[in-house]
């Protein structure tokens, strides 16, 4: 009697789990396995979408959702229900190749604190997608070479997650791409040079573990805004650094171990408005041709180990609003630089400058001293490569050395 019983139980038990296995599993896994246009039949809860690709994506959503350990904000509460369109984070569009479809076309997880081990088998699943923004989550794994296969994203935005590994190189072969934005991960090792022959207006790579050199690192590129900050990136600021980025509006290299002296190139930067190599290990003079960046309102060379007379064809450049200096061994500062700091906008704190407050100690600047420096191209750092009107009557500057500052 009692056998019989547990065999009785046994059956019903395998009754009612195979067809479940055989069914709507089995549907999933060839869904997210490609075949993305296989039809889905009434197993997905029995829901109907207004569009075909809206329930392709379905099973896609809601294992992902399986997925994510933590929704402080009961984000993916609204997830439920044939309705994606409006899902929290998830809006939908006319794809560009039917325009009478309806699809996910964007998502903006911006803020969501939401936890999942990988992005893999959804984000890189949804082909329509243009925009992804995932700012600010606890996501983590590494990114699927899947994405590629993305052919109308432009926008990717996973900063401040946990991301780790490699560069993830599938972004080179995306070819919509325009802004990527990996900042505030934990990815290592190099970053592809490859990258700056993308079309990309905007790239921000700042606060993981890269490690390189600055050198290796630049390129051809359109960026404007190119923020390395906060990794490990060393060696010397390059010459080239001008030839490839003088269209850069912002150069955000603090917080790395760049070394060495200054390029006089970097006067050739003509665009940029802010530029921020504080907390390095640079060192030598500043170059004069600095003067000529003619748009700078910031620049931030606090915490290195530069030395020399601040030039006061810099402190003249027109619309400063900060000029960081603290921190360095500067030795003599000018009239013109002077009236900056009664303002507030020329800091040189913590320096070599006999008769200003708030300096080194002397024993200290006759440490720094004491050792031999040097600088190769030091004709160079009095070049003025533009026309200043007070600094240099040559409009190129490049064989006349500038008055000198003092
Ligand atoms: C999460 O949101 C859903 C839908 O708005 C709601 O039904 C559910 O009660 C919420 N859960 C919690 C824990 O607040
Ligand atoms: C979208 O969701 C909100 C609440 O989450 C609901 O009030 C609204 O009716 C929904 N819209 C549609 C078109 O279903
Ligand atoms: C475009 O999308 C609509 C709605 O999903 C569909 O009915 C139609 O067949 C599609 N057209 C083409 C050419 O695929
Ligand atoms: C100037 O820039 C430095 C370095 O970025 C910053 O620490 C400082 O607060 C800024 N000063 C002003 C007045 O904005």
């Amino acid at each position: 009697m009692q056998i019989i019983v547990s065999i009785s139980e046994l059956l019903v038990v395998v009754f009612v789990v195979i067809p479940h296995v055989n069914g709507s599993l089995g549907d999933l896994t060839s869904i997210v396995n490609g075949d993305p246009l296989k039809p889905i039949k009434d197993e997905l809860d029995g829901l109907v979408f207004i569009d075909q690709r809206l329930s392709v994506v379905y099973p896609l959503i809601q294992n992902f959702k399986n997925i994510i350990s933590s929704d402080p904000l009961n984000i993916t509460g609204s997830w439920v229900g044939s309705d994606i369109c409006n899902y929290t984070g998830f809006y939908c569009d006319n794809p560009p190749d039917n325009k009478t479809a309806i699809t996910v076309a964007s998502i903006d997880f911006n803020g969501f604190q939401l936890a999942a081990p990988s992005l893999n088998g959804f984000l890189d699943q949804l082909p329509d997608l243009a925009l992804f923004h995932a700012n600010s989550n606890f996501f983590s794994g590494t990114i699927s070479p899947k994405i590629a296969n993305l052919p109308y994203l432009y926008e990717f935005d996973i900063s401040n997650n946990l991301f780790s590994g490699p560069f993830p190189n599938s972004i080179l072969g995306m070819n919509s791409l325009s802004f990527l934005d990996i900042r505030f991960n934990s990815f290592t090792g190099s970053i592809p040079p490859q990258l700056f022959t993308k079309d990309l207006d905007i790239l921000f790579v700042n606060n993981n573990n890269f490690i390189q050199r600055l050198a290796d690192v630049l390129g051809n590129s359109h960026i404007l805004y190119l923020t390395l900050a906060n990794n490990k990136f060393y060696g010397p600021i390059p010459h080239s650094i001008a030839k490839y980025l003088s269209g850069l509006s912002e150069v955000l290299l603090l917080n790395n171990m760049l070394s060495g002296c200054l390029p006089y190139e970097l006067g050739f930067l003509k665009e940029t408005v802010v530029f921020d190599a504080g907390n390095n290990l640079l060192t030598g003079p500043i170059p004069f041709s600095l003067g000529c960046m003619k748009k700078a309102e910031v620049i931030n060379f606090a915490g290195n180990l530069l030395r020399g007379v601040v030039p006061e064809v810099v402190c003249a450049i027109n619309g400063l609003t900060n000029l960081s200096l603290s921190d360095n061994y500067f030795i003599q500062v000018g009239p013109i630089c002077r009236g900056l700091m009664r303002k507030g906008v020329v800091d040189v704190r913590n320096n070599c400058i006999p008769g200003l407050p708030a300096q080194r100690p002397v024993e200290e600047c006759v440490a720094f001293f004491a050792k031999p420096r040097y600088c190769s191209y030091l004709q160079t750092y009095h070049y003025l490569p533009c026309w200043l009107p007070g600094f240099s009557d040559s409009p190129m500057g490049l064989s006349e050395p500038a008055p000198s500052p003092i």
